[in-house]
């Protein structure tokens, strides 16, 4: 199996195990780490509505816990017509451990829609580098 499977099988199990009973809008992100190490995340809900978070949340969370600490590649799946790219604050999260270069391939359940760059998704970033 290829590593672009790979990382669409990851995200599907993760989408798959989503907790997202408000929105019914299950999401599954993955994220390479430098080491090549795949990290899943999903979106998680609640009952108070804006202390949810994003799958691309929960994946990096993960990446760190795990050790890692740059991405190299992303993966974002979930259902429905339009393309489910990483929302305005995930873009952020991401560019925290990712350059501009690095791609992300948005996903449908049957497999890879699009790949786009992060620096596609977030230009002329504000990043760590800034703070340096
Ligand atoms: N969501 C993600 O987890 N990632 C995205 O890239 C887009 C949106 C989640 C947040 C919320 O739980 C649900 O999708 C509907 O917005």
């Amino acid at each position: 199996m290829s590593a672009m499977d790979d990382m669409i099988d990851a995200a599907r199990q993760a989408m798959d195990r989503a907790y997202a009973p408000y929105s019914n809008f299950p999401v599954g992100a993955v994220v390479r780490g430098e080491s090549g190490t795949l990290y899943a995340g999903c979106n998680v809900e609640t009952s108070a509505y804006p202390q949810g978070w994003c799958a691309e949340a929960s994946a990096i969370a993960a990446m760190v816990a795990a050790g890692e600490r740059r991405i190299v590649e992303v993966a974002v799946m979930g259902r429905g017509e339009a393309l489910v790219t990483p929302c305005g604050g995930c873009r952020q999260k991401l560019r925290e451990f990712a350059g501009d270069e690095v791609v992300i391939h948005v996903c449908g359940p049957e497999g890879l829609r699009r790949s786009v760059t992060l620096g596609e998704l977030l230009p002329l970033a504000f990043g760590p580098e800034n703070l340096k």
